[in-house]
C-alpha cells in the first residue's frame, strides 16, 4: 500500500466539558486504549504506515510523548509484558488556529507527493470494521478520483449528510442540515470522518473559503468531486461512531466492550 495517512486530532473538544480541560480529547481512554489509537489502528490495518498527525499548539507534546515516531508496544498489567501494537513512521504538525477540516487537508501538502493517494480520518473516529478493502479499492482508482463512507444514523444534522437523487446517486453533501446550513437533512446517513483523497484536493483546498462559521469546510472539499462525476461512495457495515459528546464517550466504550473496533469484516 502506497498511500499515506493523515488525522485530525486538533480542535477545542469543548462539549466533552470538564473531560476536556487540561486533556486533549484524543487521548481521552476509550475501553482499554486512548482514542487516537482507534483511528491509527484503522489506517495501519489498511497497511498505513506513513501518518502525518495534525494537532493543536498546546498538546502537540503530548502526542510525541505517546507516540514517539510510531513504535508502540502496548503494555499488559497483568502479564507485564509487552507486544507490538503498531510499527508506524509518524509525522506531527501544529494546527496553531482550528479553523476547519479543510485546512487540515491543506496541511498534508507538503507531506503526499504530488501524484499520491492518501486517507484522511479524523481522530474522533472510530468503526467496528476495518476498512482496508476500500483502501484497496481506492488506490485501484484513477487519479481525481474521491471515495467517502456513509452510516445510518437518527441524528443527521450532527453530519455532513448525503442527497441521493432517484437513481441513488450522490447529488451532493451538506453540511450539519438545519443547522449550518438551511432546510431539513436530505437522507438519513452520515457521512463518515474517513475521506480517502488524492494529491488533486489540494487546488480545491486552495480555492475554498470559510463558511458562515469561519471553518474551511470538508463538504466543500467533497462537492467538487461529485460535480465532475469522480466522487465514489461506500454503506459501511457495522456500527460507526463520532466520539464527540460524553453520550457517544460513553456508548463507545460499550461498544467495543460487546464487538471490538476496527475488525475484519467476514
Ligand atoms: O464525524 C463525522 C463528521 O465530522 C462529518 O459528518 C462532518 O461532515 C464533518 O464536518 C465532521 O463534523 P464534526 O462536527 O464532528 O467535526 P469536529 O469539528 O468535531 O472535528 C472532527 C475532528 O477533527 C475532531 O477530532 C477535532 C478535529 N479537528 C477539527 C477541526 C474543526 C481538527 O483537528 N482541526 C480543526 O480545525
Amino acid at each position: 500500500m502506497n498511500m499515506k495517512g493523515l488525522i485530525a486530532a486538533g480542535g477545542q473538544g469543548t462539549r466533552l466539558g470538564e473531560l476536556t480541560r487540561v486533556t486533549n480529547k484524543h487521548m481521552l481512554p476509550v475501553a482499554d486504549l486512548p482514542m487516537i489509537y482507534y483511528p491509527l489502528q484503522t489506517l495501519s490495518l489498511g497497511g498505513i504506515s506513513k501518518i502525518m498527525i495534525v494537532t493543536g499548539k498546546d498538546h502537540a507534546g503530548d502526542f510525541v510523548n505517546l507516540l514517539g515516531s510510531g513504535k508502540i508496544d502496548k503494555r499488559f498489567y497483568e502479564t507485564d509484558q509487552d507486544r507490538n501494537l503498531f510499527e508506524l513512521d509518524l509525522t506531527y504538525k501544529v494546527q496553531t488556529k482550528p479553523q476547519g477540516l479543510a485546512q487540515v487537508v491543506g496541511m498534508a501538502q507538503d507531506f503526499v507527493s504530488d501524484g499520491e493517494k492518501f486517507a484522511f480520518i479524523l481522530g474522533d473516529n472510530i468503526v467496528e470494521n476495518s476498512l482496508d478493502q476500500y483502501f484497496k479499492e481506492f488506490e485501484a482508482l484513477p487519479m481525481g478520483s474521491a471515495m467517502v463512507f456513509f452510516s445510518e444514523v437518527t441524528d443527521p444534522e450532527r453530519f455532513g449528510v448525503p442527497r441521493f437523487n432517484q437513481n441513488d446517486e450522490v447529488v451532493e453533501i451538506i453540511e450539519k442540515p438545519g443547522k449550518l446550513n438551511p432546510g431539513p437533512p436530505p437522507s438519513n446517513y452520515a457521512q463518515i470522518g474517513v475521506y480517502l483523497f488524492d494529491s488533486t484536493v489540494f487546488d480545491l483546498v486552495q480555492r475554498s473559503k470559510p463558511s458562515q462559521r469561519g471553518e474551511y469546510e470538508i463538504t466543500d472539499l467533497i462537492n467538487p468531486y461529485i460535480a465532475k462525476k469522480s466522487l465514489h461512495h461506500r454503506f459501511i457495515k457495522g456500527w460507526w461512531q463520532d466520539v464527540g459528546t460524553i453520550q457517544s464517550l460513553s456508548n463507545v466504550g460499550q461498544l467495543i466492550a460487546k464487538t471490538g473496533a476496527n475488525n475484519q469484516p467476514n
